[in-house]
């Protein structure tokens, strides 16, 4: 017989599925999905004057193996059909493919990068001279000061660039220095920002010129994560079908923004599971696939090609993330997750979520070339219809049924679909 879907579990054995799973007791994962729903007081350490939470659906891709580790990943996301898409996917690889990622370079030059600007430089010359005799002594003041902490477990300021920008609205010259950090186990947001806020007095004294602000960039490009996976002897036709697919979104910058929606489908309900900053993730892809290739506008993070008789995808980008500090640390729901995926490290983290996304476009891009997505995403959202309607559960059974037919015969149905099978199965009752 074959394994019964997931989606036919009932919650307790979803729950059973966990523990067997991850070696979590039922309750430690009870007590950390309740928490956050009465603790205000959470609440009030992430944001000002907070009246309640905003809770979104927690599904599972049950077994997502990559690197030859078999992982069951949580999703936090409320679109209708990604968690079953992922499913079916992934089971789709786990058959007949296999699905890696690494990331790019080595461990010590994984750097997020802090921005220092003067926004108009009296002398550039002089400034850039200054800047080269100074770097070395910045990087150990950073070192010894904020970033302390981090260079004990290895991390810390590794370089800082200098980069000389034309300024648009006049013929001045903007200086931006780029304080390379290796955040170790954290994101690194703060961490790089409070360097460049601490080194701001340094370099004002030693160059003569006036900083005017510092902040992270999100697009993290010096932290780049591959992820490939291949589908062996895939029937020629849908491989070819793909293949195009992918390369629709090459050409066309419309294409390529859909496309990499549906990527981000998979990497954000992954980073928001995990208590990341998502908005960090989007801007840092988007912006990676707008600047990544000198030749188009916006480009596909993942592309897919035909190799003999094997259909190849990859993945390319920026996916800086953390299992230590902030919300990671404090949300126990987070937590959970970091468990579930058997505590990570944050580079481990980064490539699972290339891989989930790499995942993800494959799942829309073979529904996309055969079915299309509607048949499957109706499907599923015949079940949100049908959970707003006053309707007893053996009516609402006969309305699934009757919506489904309704689906397959005249290819969409709506709200008053529904409301038309309620009104018919009750005047027959
Ligand atoms: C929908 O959320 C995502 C898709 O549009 C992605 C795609 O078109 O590749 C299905």
């Amino acid at each position: 017989m074959p394994p019964k879907a997931f989606s036919c579990y009932t919650l307790e054995d979803r729950l059973h599925y966990l523990v067997e799973k991850t070696g979590l007791s039922l309750l430690e994962i009870k007590e950390a999905l309740e928490t956050p729903a009465q603790n205000l007081e959470l609440a009030e350490a992430f944001i000002e004057a907070p009246f309640g939470y905003f809770a979104l659906p927690l599904g599972l891709v049950k077994s997502l193996t990559m690197n030859g580790e078999t992982y069951c990943v949580p999703l936090a996301i409320e679109e209708t059909s990604v968690v079953a898409a992922l499913n079916k996917t992934a089971s789709w690889v786990e058959r007949s493919g296999r699905l890696t990622a690494h990331i790019n370079g080595d461990q010590k030059d994984q750097t997020v990068i802090g921005q220092i600007q003067i926004a108009s430089l009296k002398d550039p010359e002089r400034f850039q001279r200054h800047v080269r005799d100074a770097t070395r002594e910045w990087i150990d003041l950073a070192n010894k000061g904020p970033a302390a902490t981090l260079f004990q477990r290895g991390g810390g300021v590794t370089d800082i660039n200098l980069r000389l920008l034309s300024r648009q609205k006049d013929s001045g010259v903007m200086g931006v220095l780029h304080v390379r950090l290796n955040p170790c186990e954290a994101m690194g947001a703060n961490q790089v920002t409070q360097v460049c806020e601490f080194l701001k007095p340094y370099i004002e004294a030693k160059t003569d010129e006036k900083v005017t602000l510092c902040i992270l960039s999100n697009l993290t490009d010096q932290k780049l994560i591959t992820a490939n996976l291949v589908l062996e002897n895939i029937d020629p036709e849908l491989g070819h079908k793909i293949e195009e697919a992918s390369h629709f979104a090459i050409c066309d910058p419309y294409r390529a923004a859909t496309h990499n929606k549906g990527i981000m489908n998979g990497i954000d309900a992954v980073v928001i599971a995990t208590g990341n900053d998502w908005r960090a993730v989007e801007a840092g892809l988007h912006s990676y696939g707008a600047t990544k290739d000198a030749t188009s506008s916006y480009a596909p993070l993942a592309t897919w090609q035909m190799q003999g008789a094997d259909l190849v995808g990859t993945f390319k980008g920026p996916i800086a993330v953390g299992t230590v500090g902030g919300v990671t640390r404090r949300h126990p729901t987070a937590q959970l997750v970091l468990k579930c995926l058997g505590n990570p490290s944050s580079n481990e983290l980064s490539c699972l979520i290339a891989g989930v996304g790499l995942l993800q476009n494959l799942g829309a891009l073979r529904a996309l070339v055969s079915e299309g997505i509607i048949q499957g995403h109706m499907g599923l959202h015949i079940k949100n219809m049908i959970h707003r309607l006053e309707a007893t559960p053996e009516q609402k059974e006969n309305i699934r049924h009757s919506l489904r037919l309704k689906l397959q015969s005249q290819k969409h149905i709506s709200d008053s679909d529904a409301k038309k099978a309620l009104a018919e199965i009750a005047k027959v009752a």
